[in-house]
């Protein structure tokens, strides 16, 4: 048990090392975001300063519909950069998810590493993390009670992470019986389970499975951005494992993009929806908060600017606050509410694939609130 424990802690320090130091962005496939174009409104009836971007997301009230997305956790090096995430989600007032908590889970001396993001975030919306694999392999109420309570948590993220499971070396590719266990947490646990996917997206046939089994939300985490395949594969090849690098390789631009996806789950089902994978600025966000989206998160980009510290998070952060402002503005939405029925134009890739599921053309631009 103690060694396997420690795997899962050597792990987590590989997962941040090889995410910070090699590109494991999807290669050639796109999120949709270049496909999607807001309508300039050359005469808003406002000031951009006028632009209100706060929401109310799972009982909270956030200064934006942002969040930092779930990333780490489990050792010490982890729980400083969960530090500093926390940090800079309180100042901004905006939510964010911590990692997979396994760890602090099986070793309640590594809870810190989690919990350190409360401590410095306590008035943010704050999402537990838990991987479906691990509902499979016995995890159950109890243990989403832990993740939850570790953290003070409003909400549960439930990981799903089928390409990364296949590709990693030590991958444990198991979701049989994954949605019973996700049924009884959405009926007893007490605070929203979130399904969250980690780079390969929805499709609206699993957001509507979802949906009936209770979940309030899904976390689309689509095509486009970091692609597990991809940090799988270069931890293959650090590991010499022939076979999982050539499946990493082949499988590195798998999954459903992100605008289509977002697409997909706002349209077909009530479900609250988050985007991301591959958002990478604050016209990204609007754009999709105009096709459906609740809200927008990211992951890559902030854990690349934590070497600055909170300083530098921070900075980031209102950049893409002022990157939203200003789409929503240039768009005469004075508030989220306002940009989620602001008109939006889907061309090329996105317009094919959603053209093929059979989403029609003239309202997949505008979500049926
Ligand atoms: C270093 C790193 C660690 C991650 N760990 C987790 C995790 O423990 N649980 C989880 O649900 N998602 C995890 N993710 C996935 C992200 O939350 C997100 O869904 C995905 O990276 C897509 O967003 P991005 O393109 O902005 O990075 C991780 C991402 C990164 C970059």
């Amino acid at each position: 048990m103690a060694s396997a424990e420690a795997e899962t802690e050597r792990r987590k320090r590989s997962h941040i090392e090889t995410t910070m130091q090699q590109d494991v962005q999807f290669r050639t496939k796109k999120t949709g975001f270049d496909d999607v174009e807001l309508v300039h409104n050359a005469l808003p009836a406002i000031n951009r300063d006028d632009v209100d971007l706060s929401v109310r997301l799972f009982d909270h009230e956030l200064s934006a519909p942002l969040v930092i997305e779930s990333m780490t956790g489990g050792t010490a090096a982890a729980a400083r950069l969960n530090e500093i995430l926390g940090q800079a989600a309180q100042e901004l007032k905006i939510a964010i998810g911590v990692g997979s908590q396994r760890a602090g889970i099986e070793k309640p001396e590594l809870a810190y590493t989690y919990r350190v993001v409360r401590d410095k975030a306590p008035d943010a919306l704050v999402f537990a993390n838990i991987g479906a694999p691990q509902l499979v392999k016995g995890y159950g109420l109890k243990e989403m009670r832990k993740a939850v309570e570790m953290v003070d948590a409003d909400a549960l993220y439930v990981h799903l992470n089928g390409v990364q499971e296949c590709v990693q070396v030590e991958g444990e590719p198991l979701f049989r019986g994954a949605m019973d266990k996700i049924r009884e947490g959405a009926e007893q646990l007490g605070v929203p389970i979130v399904l969250k996917e980690t780079g390969a997206g929805f499709s609206h046939e699993t957001a509507e499975f979802a949906e009936k089994a209770g979940v309030k939300a899904i976390d689309v985490a689509g095509a486009g951005g970091t692609s597990w395949a991809a940090v799988e594969y270069y931890r293959a090849r650090e590991q010499s494992s022939q076979i999982h690098e050539k499946v990493g390789e082949v499988f590195w631009d798998w999954g459903i993009p992100t605008v289509a996806s977002v697409v997909e789950v706002s349209h077909s089902t009530h479900l609250t929806v988050i985007a991301s994978g591959g958002v990478r600025n604050g016209l990204h966000g609007a754009k999709a908060l105009a096709l459906g989206a609740d809200a927008f998160g990211l992951a890559l980009p902030f854990l690349k600017s934590t070497p600055g510290g909170v300083e530098e998070v921070t900075e980031r952060l209102q950049t893409i606050l002022l990157e939203l402002r200003t789409a929503m503005f240039l768009t005469g939405s004075r508030n989220v509410a306002e940009l989620q029925t602001s008109p939006a134009v889907i061309r090329g890739l996105t317009r094919e694939w959603l053209d093929a599921r059979g989403f029609n053309p003239d309202e997949y631009a505008k979500r049926k609130r």
